[in-house]
C-alpha cells in the first residue's frame, strides 16, 4: 500500500463516521416530526456507517499502517422536509461512492491488489446503500401527501432490522 492509499483510507474512516453523524442528525430531525419509524431506520444506518469506518480502521492496522483520525464535519445542514432529507441521504451516498472509487483508482494505479480486493466489499455495499436511499424516495412518492400514506411509510421503515 502506498502512502497516498494509506492517506485516502484514513480519510475514508472520517467520511464513514461523518455519514453516521449525518444519519444520526437525520434521525433526530425525523424523530421530532413524530416519524419514529424513519428515525429508527436512520439510527440503524448510523450504526452501519460506524461499522464501515471500523472495517477500514482494522484493515489499516492489519496491514501494519498507522491510523490517523481527523476532525469530523457535518455533511448536511438545514433540511427539514422529509423529501429533502431523503434526497440529501441519497446525494451523500453518491458522494461516498465517489470517494470509494477514488481510493480504488489509486490502488489500481499502484497495482495494490490486496487493497482492491478489500475495497470490493465497499463497491458492492455502495450499490446497496444507493438502492436503499432511492427506495426510500420511491416509498415517499407512493405515500403521497395523505396522512395514511405517511403512517404506512413510517411503519415500513420502522420494521428495519
Ligand atoms: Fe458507508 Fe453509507 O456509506
Amino acid at each position: 500500500m502506498n502512502n497516498k492509499t494509506k492517506a485516502l483510507l484514513n480519510e475514508q474512516i472520517a467520511r464513514e463516521f461523518e455519514a453516521g453523524y449525518m444519519y444520526l442528525d437525520l434521525a433526530a430531525k425525523c424523530d421530532i416530526k413524530g416519524l419514529k419509524g424513519v428515525a429508527h431506520w436512520y439510527r440503524l444506518q448510523a450504526e452501519e456507517e460506524k461499522e464501515h469506518a471500523m472495517i477500514i480502521y482494522n484493515y489499516l492496522l492489519d496491514e501494519g499502517k498507522d491510523v490517523v483520525l481527523s476532525s469530523l464535519h457535518m455533511p448536511v445542514h438545514d433540511v427539514t422536509e422529509l423529501k429533502d432529507i431523503f434526497k440529501e441521504a441519497l446525494q451523500h451516498e453518491l458522494y461516498i461512492t465517489e470517494t470509494i472509487n477514488n481510493i480504488y483508482d489509486n490502488a489500481y494505479d499502484d497495482c495494490d491488489y490486496r487493497t482492491m480486493h478489500f475495497l470490493d466489499w465497499f463497491v458492492n455495499e455502495q450499490e446497496e446503500e444507493e438502492r436503499n436511499a432511492r427506495a426510500n424516495l420511491e416509498l415517499l412518492e407512493l405515500a403521497g401527501s395523505c396522512g395514511c400514506g405517511m403512517l404506512r411509510l413510517d411503519e415500513t421503515m420502522g420494521e428495519r432490522k
